[in-house]
């Protein structure tokens, strides 16, 4: 296992390119099961989750080719499988996606029930309820889930919750269905966008995507098609959290101000100076760090992705902060890393009350999942002395080459091979 060694105190300073967003090269690829011709996706960035889907696509009979820059081309003319298992699903619940595009393309599928994880039970409900709306029967036995349908029909979907991989199962499943599907309390998140404007180009038909009402017109087939990924707004917030702790000056290329609103109001509230253009986003903190409250909620909400790093910023801001998990029912197991680094943190419930201190201390750590992974880089960075980041798999499933990218901009970081 690897780690990653920081020396704190450095302040970042220059440009930093943003990749493609794994929340979006994820759905866009379990989506190139919908065609038989082949989809050629561009600007994928190089991750761990990303190396997993593309094995379950190969796994299930589509032809994968990866040309190295960014750009894979899935052709799937026929499927030999329709299954998922479970130790694939188990590195990544993400694997969930090829379930909607399975059950449209060829009537089945049989996916590994996904198993939480560490920020919650992560349930899978509200996909399989709106499958069954459109006519599938689901039966879930010895940790799978096994999903028949003949075609599948439109129907009303009303979620109880927005969940984004539900939005984006349900909305693949629906571009082939027999008649008109809406989605009701659908996930607004910008991921989803970018997945219905890559299926638009392939000749589906849908309108109100980005909005709680999306309605799918269903097709007897899509095309193949082109279509590049949107730059990651979580790896976009994780950059600009890491620039404000260090007191830094740093440019993000390709980051996109319109998809990460509620971020940049918290960090401008904190005491950041941000400019946005249409080249990327300017982030610049000369006067002190500002305690801010939040909460966490469904886009265009303050996206929970970003709470952990967020907290780390804000365990050396002046005063009291209040955070708000409200997306999942454990996703604070940061706080005892950072505690441990120096912060004052007390956790009551799905709030942290975070008491700013006047520096961390590098510490060894551990995270347990990919963003408290990063949260702890980012209060590495500012930590006076040391910090090893343990269990550094977490951070190579969603931020493509962090390390380079931070090195660049003046970060004293760098990653050591342990013995295994
Ligand atoms: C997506 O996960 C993201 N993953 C997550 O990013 C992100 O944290 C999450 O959305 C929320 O924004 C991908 O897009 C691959 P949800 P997802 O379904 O779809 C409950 C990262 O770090 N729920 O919107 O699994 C659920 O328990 C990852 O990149 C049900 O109850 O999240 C949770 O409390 C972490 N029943 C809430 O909804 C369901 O059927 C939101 O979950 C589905 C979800």
């Amino acid at each position: 296992m690897d780690r990653i060694v920081i020396q704190g105190g450095r302040r970042l300073a220059g440009e930093v390119p943003i990749s493609g967003a794994k929340n979006a090269a994820l759905p866009l690829l379990a989506s190139t099961l919908l065609s038989r011709d082949e989809c050629v996706i561009s600007n994928v960035p190089r991750l761990q989750d990303v190396t997993t889907i593309l094995k379950l696509l190969r796994h299930l009979g589509a032809a994968v080719r990866e040309e190295g820059n960014g750009v894979v081309g899935v052709a799937a003319p026929s499927l030999g499988a329709t299954d998922a298992p479970y130790e694939m699903v188990k590195t990544m619940r993400a694997s969930i996606l090829v379930l909607g595009p399975l059950v449209a393309r060829c009537g089945e599928a049989t996916v590994s029930l996904p198993g939480g994880c560490a920020i919650g039970a992560r349930p899978v409900n509200l996909h399989l309820n709106g499958l069954e709306r459109m006519g599938a029967q689901v039966a879930i036995e010895h940790g799978y889930i096994r999903v028949k349908a003949g075609r599948l029909h439109g129907a009303r979907i009303a979620l109880d919750l927005p969940t984004v991989t539900g939005t984006e199962n349900l909305l693949m499943a629906a571009t082939l269905a027999d008649g008109v599907t809406t989605i009701e309390h659908a996930a607004r998140e910008p991921e989803i966008v970018d997945l219905a404007n890559a299926l638009i180009a392939r000749g589906a038909r849908i309108s109100g995507a980005g909005t709680d009402v999306i309605t799918i017109e269903g097709v007897p087939a899509l095309a193949g098609g082109a279509y590049r990924v949107m730059p990651d707004r979580i790896e976009t917030g994780t950059y600009l959290a890491a620039a404000a702790v260090t007191g830094g000056d740093v440019f993000l290329r390709g980051g996109v101000g319109g998809h990460l609103e509620a971020v940049l109001s918290k960090l401008r509230e904190a005491g950041a100076d941000i400019a946005v253009d249409a080249e990327g986003i300017r982030l610049r903190r000369t006067g002190p760090l500002r305690a801010v409250d939040f909460e966490t909620a469904p886009h265009p909400g303050f996206p929970t992705d970003m709470q952990a790093q967020m907290m780390a910023l804000l365990s050396i801001a002046e005063g009291a902060s209040v955070i708000t998990e409200s997306v999942f029912e454990s996703r604070l197991t940061h706080v005892a890393e950072l505690r441990r680094m120096g912060a004052n943190i007390r956790v009551d419930g799905n709030h942290a009350v975070v008491r700013g201190v006047p520096h961390l201390s590098g510490a060894p750590v551990m995270a347990s999942d990919l963003r408290a992974s990063a949260c702890l880089v980012v209060a590495g960075l500012a930590a006076e002395g040391e910090t090893h980041v343990l269990r550094v798999y977490h951070l190579d499933r969603g931020y493509e080459r962090m390390e380079d990218k931070l090195s660049r901009v003046g970060a004293a970081i760098y990653r050591r091979r342990d013995a295994a």
